[in-house]
């Protein structure tokens, strides 16, 4: 099955945001595969977003957190929580949006091109399964209404996943 994204320009952003979500809603319907659900999440929302050079997921493996699928150069594959932007954002197990990755203490770089990243926690029935990472090379890329767009994205693929032991238990 092919699947054509969407064409957005963000200039509404609440209103593409809904119109993304059911984008993504249609694509993870009947699936409940996390490695899956993850991968097609992190293909969408790269093809989508504009000025995002990274988008992908690290999920919650003891106390680190592991990289998964993504779009985008590779990445850091394990990240301590309370580490970098995702470590933070994971252990404060909220929302973090990063105007400039420079003057974030601790900043992780995976990708030099990086300037602006913002980070959402996954959370299922109280425990944390990991982040949602998005990367842009645009210092000031992410505001309010990216947060909202993207945590309800995220609400969307951790819903999907029916079998959340499976990522929470394999450490
Ligand atoms: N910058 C992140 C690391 C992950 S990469 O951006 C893909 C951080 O500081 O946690």
């Amino acid at each position: 099955m092919s699947h054509a994204v969407g064409r957005y320009d963000f200039h509404d952003k609440d209103a593409d945001y809904a119109r993304l979500a059911a984008e993504l809603r249609a694509l993870l319907v009947g699936e409940s595969d996390p490695i899956a659900n993850a991968a097609n999440t992190a293909a969408l929302l790269f093809a989508a977003l504009p000025e995002v050079n990274w988008a992908g997921f690290y999920f919650l493996k003891g106390a680190e957190l592991v990289v998964g699928p993504f779009q985008g150069r590779p990445a850091c594959v394990r990240i301590a929580l309370g580490s970098g932007v995702c470590g933070t954002a994971a252990a404060q197990r909220r929302t973090l949006i990063v105007p400039d990755v420079h003057e974030f203490p601790g900043h992780i770089a995976c990708d030099a091109a990086s300037r602006a990243e913002i980070v959402v926690p996954l959370i299922a029935g109280g425990a944390l399964l990991g982040v949602l990472d998005i990367d842009s090379p645009r210092a000031a890329r992410f505001d309010e209404a990216d947060a909202r767009g993207l945590e309800s994205l995220a609400e969307l693929f951790v819903r999907s996943i029916r079998e959340t032991s499976a990522l929470a238990g394999a450490a």
